[in-house]
């Protein structure tokens, strides 16, 4: 069984203007111990589908299909369920870890009240505790810094807290929305790194949301690239990054910078991301794709599974290479 696996997953805000369609029938799985990269440019859905599956979708939103964890759908369980698997089985990070961490605490106060709180751990138990996973998130020294207040750090080390303080409850799932967006590359590359560590070491699932495809090589299982709250492909990284099966993907991967391709072939795709309030009839990418045909402004394609891949367009794989 796996991790987390959702089906069908849709989010509709209300609005003074109408209905806004932020995702549209999203399914994806997450195995133990994987990592699913999820893919696309500001406004795809992607940190919808994440908060409508932990239940914290805003309050004009409304979710419909399911998300079962452990294969207990989280969109229906009773709250006080939820709260549990919430605080203690799946952790989500943010792009800002000062929205995140209290500015007046003490990160050894604010890391020991998670495990005073939910697991019932003494004070000094939970601060030992505390600064073992800071050590496991290479923060030098962290038996004595643990101590210092959030900004006596670098914006790349308090990421670095916030990710030791969502590991420890020992969650089986990680949700890192953006985790990487604030910071400079090199601490980027830092930061993914670490993910890579998490895994192997306590066998966390972990699914990595970001608009940055570049970010995504090397590191995560698999990649599913949303465009419009819909899925347009999914791929083992390798493959996608190899070989494309949606012109999106084709068009986002021609937008990553690369060592040895020259800036100036760099290519971001013309127009602009669709009125969620609007969606086409047919495929959400149609006015930005330079192959669609008639029959993709009209026909909605529908999910094509091949191999261990699965994509959404009318093109034929040739087309799209
Ligand atoms: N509370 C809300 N009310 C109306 N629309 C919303 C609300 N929250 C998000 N949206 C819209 O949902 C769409 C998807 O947003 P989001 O999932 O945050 O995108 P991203 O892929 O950048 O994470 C966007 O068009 C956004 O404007
Ligand atoms: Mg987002």
């Amino acid at each position: 069984m796996a991790l987390l696996d959702v089906n069908g997953l849709s989010v509709t805000f209300k609005t003074g203007d109408g209905f806004v369609n932020a995702v549209n029938g999203v399914s994806f799985s997450v195995e133990e111990g994987e990592t699913l990269a999820i893919v696309g440019e500001s406004g795809s859905g992607k940190s919808q589908t994440a908060f409508a599956a932990m239940g914290l979708l805003a309050r004009n939103g409304t979710a419909k299909g399911e998300a079962l964890f452990d294969g207990q759908n989280l969109l229906t369980m009773k709250q006080k369920e939820l709260n549990r698997i919430r605080s203690q089985e799946i952790a989500m990070i943010f792009q800002d870890p000062m929205t995140s961490l209290n500015p007046y605490m003490r990160i050894s106060d604010q890391m020991a009240e998670v495990l005073t709180l939910h697991k019932g751990m003494s004070k000094s138990a939970a601060v030992a505790e505390a600064a073992q996973m800071l050590d496991a998130v290479r923060i030098p020294d962290a038996k004595a810094r643990i101590n210092m207040f959030p900004h006596e750090f670098s914006g790349g080390m308090r990421q670095r807290i916030m990710i030791a303080m969502a590991l420890l409850c020992r969650p089986r799932l990680l949700i890192a929305d953006e985790p990487t967006t604030a910071l400079d590359v090199t601490v980027q590359a830092q930061i993914m790194d670490l993910f890579g560590d998490i895994r192997k070491e306590f066998g966390t699932g972990i699914i990595l949301i970001t608009h940055d495809l570049g970010v995504v090589a090397g590191f995560c299982d698999r990649t599913m690239v949303m465009y419009g709250g819909q899925v347009m492909e999914e791929a083992p990284t390798d493959q996608l990054f190899a070989k494309p099966a949606h012109p999106y993907t084709k068009g986002l991967l021609q937008a990553v910078p690369r060592f040895d391709v020259d800036e100036d072939e760099l290519r971001t795709i013309a127009g602009e991301p669709p009125d969620m309030s609007r969606l086409p009839a047919g495929c959400p990418f149609c006015p930005r794709c330079s192959i669609a045909k008639d029959r993709c402004q009209n026909q909605r394609p529908e999910i094509d599974v091949f191999g261990d891949r699965r994509r959404a367009c009318h093109a034929t794989l040739d087309e799209v290479a």
